[in-house]
């Protein structure tokens, strides 16, 4: 079950690049995330290639248009065959109703964006939210999930609160973790994949520490392993 946990942020710069580390590392213990990055760069023969290796793949682009628009790219993506795909829960109901409907019961899974990580408290009221930052991400979260949203991304932290608010079957997808003892990066707030999933999180994204490392498949195999730990 552990292997199926983790999704690796593909975050290079070209297709060479992305292949490179594909073939270092293994289908069966991960699944990849293709991003704004590659796939602006590369296209769907990212998503082509990879899935030819025999990998999975999480289509992070983020979809927030009208709900026609985001309707076609989410099918689409599940026409590329994609594992999974993301829309911003701030495009609304019916958007997220026909990301939802157009996807079909046997698509990708879909999941909303809350609020990005990298919006803290003062930007967050710059934009002109109400409130507390922490009450409009669960508002988002149950907004995605009242629309048929097959769970949200969301940062670690907030992962306890929307377990238990959500329930077993909501989907939390969670980026800014960190084994022990990994470099930062420009991550703020990081939670080690362990920690991270008994807060809750189902499924933990993780880029540089896996993708810049001389390793990646040893890095991989030691998450596992902490993961395993009783
Ligand atoms: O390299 P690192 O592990 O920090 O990569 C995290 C990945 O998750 C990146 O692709 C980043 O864009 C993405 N992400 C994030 N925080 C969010 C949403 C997505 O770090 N709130």
């Amino acid at each position: 079950m552990s292997d199926q946990r983790l999704i690796v942020a593909m975050d290079f710069a070209s297709l060479d690049a992305a292949l490179r580390l594909a073939e270092k590392i293994q289908p069966e213990s991960c699944r990849l995330k293709v991003g704004h990055q590659l796939y602006t760069a590369a296209g769907p023969d990212a998503v082509r290639r990879l899935t030819d290796m025999g990998f999975e793949i999480f289509l992070d682009l983020k979809y927030h248009d009208i709900p026609n628009t985001v309707a076609n790219a989410c099918r689409a993506a599940a026409d590329l065959g994609v594992w999974m795909v993301n829309v911003h829960a701030a495009g609304g109901p019916a958007m997220l109703e026909a990301a939802v409907a157009a996807v079909g019961s046997s698509g990708p899974r879909v999941i909303g964006v809350t609020i990005l990580t990298s919006i803290d408290a003062r930007q967050y009221e710059q934009i002109g939210y109400q409130g507390e930052l922490a009450d409009q991400v669960t508002k988002f979260a149950v907004l995605a999930q009242s629309s048929g949203l097959d769970g949200v991304v969301c940062s670690a932290q907030e992962a306890r609160a929307l377990r238990s608010r959500l329930g077993e079957d909501f989907l939390l997808v969670t980026p800014g973790i960190r084994p022990n003892g990994a470099d930062l990066g420009d991550q703020q707030r990081v939670m080690t994949p362990a920690a991270a999933v008994a807060a809750g999180s189902d499924y933990l994204v993780i880029g540089r520490p896996i993708t810049q490392a001389k390793d990646p498949r040893q890095v991989i195999q030691t998450i596992q392993g902490e993961l395993e730990l009783p």
